[in-house]
């Protein structure tokens, strides 16, 4: 079932998600040669907390840590550690935060330094890539409308949507209905958008193939030809005129 938003809750939902997109902010500065994973997850932490609000990751599922921070070749989930990061990195940072009963989620691949062209270039198709399905998020078009813009402009770039994880809908749990796929394929369910529905639209886009595998330590998730590969998400609100950004984009 998709949970349509009353405006009382789409206050809420406004509040959780300046408070995440303020943290992803923070994060992103933070960003730099020498400075560890652990650092930002820890200031990203203070800060949600400073706020009032609380890491929506945390344990969730038995997540051991505040954000996924992913590097390089990690697509989703990195777990913040002692590791350092280099000049020419790529660091996906993905932040939720929860306050009055909902979650604020987003994310967005950041370079260390200064990296390759390449590189530069994936990050920017990655974001682009977003807007171009945030053009589709409206009342009367489908779910399925988002994935193919994602899809279509990612795929003429020439990189690869990661198909095992997903959008989706976002509200008083991180992850409800809908299923938010960065493609589209023919059994797919197609639903319609409707004013009130909250999702968070997060193409993953890796520069080789979409395969993708989980390490050894159960979550960090990286391509299986170890090419690069970025991500960008925010929350959105759809309305019935043009959608609102529920997490202020970087
Ligand atoms: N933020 C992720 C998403 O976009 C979920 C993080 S998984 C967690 O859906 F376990 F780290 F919380
Ligand atoms: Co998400």
């Amino acid at each position: 079932m998709i949970i349509l938003k009353s405006s009382q809750e789409i206050d809420l939902m406004r509040r959780a998600g300046k408070i995440t997109a303020a943290a992803r902010a923070l994060a992103g500065e933070m960003v730099r040669p020498g400075v560890t994973t652990r650092e930002i997850d820890q200031a990203v932490a203070h800060f949600i907390k400073k706020q009032g609000a609380v890491p929506s990751f945390l344990h969730y599922g038995g997540y051991p840590a505040n954000v996924c921070i992913s590097i390089n070749d990690e697509v989703i989930h990195g777990i913040p550690s002692r590791r350092a990061l280099r000049e020419g990195d790529i660091v996906s940072i993905d932040v939720g935060a929860f306050i009055g009963g909902f979650h604020g989620d987003c994310a967005a691949t950041f370079p260390c330094g200064k990296v390759s062209a390449e590189a530069m270039r994936l990050i920017e198709v990655t974001r682009q890539s977003f807007f171009e399905g945030l053009k589709q998020a409206r009342q009367g078009r489908r779910v399925p409308d988002i994935s193919a813009a994602v899809q279509r402009y990612a795929e003429a770039a020439g990189y690869s949507l990661v198909r095992e994880y997903v959008g989706h809908g976002v509200g008083r749990k991180m992850h409800e209905e809908p299923e938010v796929p960065n493609y589209v394929e023919p059994e797919q369910k197609r639903p319609r958008l409707l004013k009130g529905m909250t999702i968070a639209v997060e193409p993953m886009v890796n520069a080789g193939t979409a395969d993708v595998t989980v390490m050894g330590d159960g979550w960090t998730v990286k391509t299986a030809d170890g090419s690069l590969s970025a991500h960008y998400e925010n929350t959105i609100l759809i309305t019935d005129g043009e959608p609102e950004l529920l997490t202020d984009p970087i």
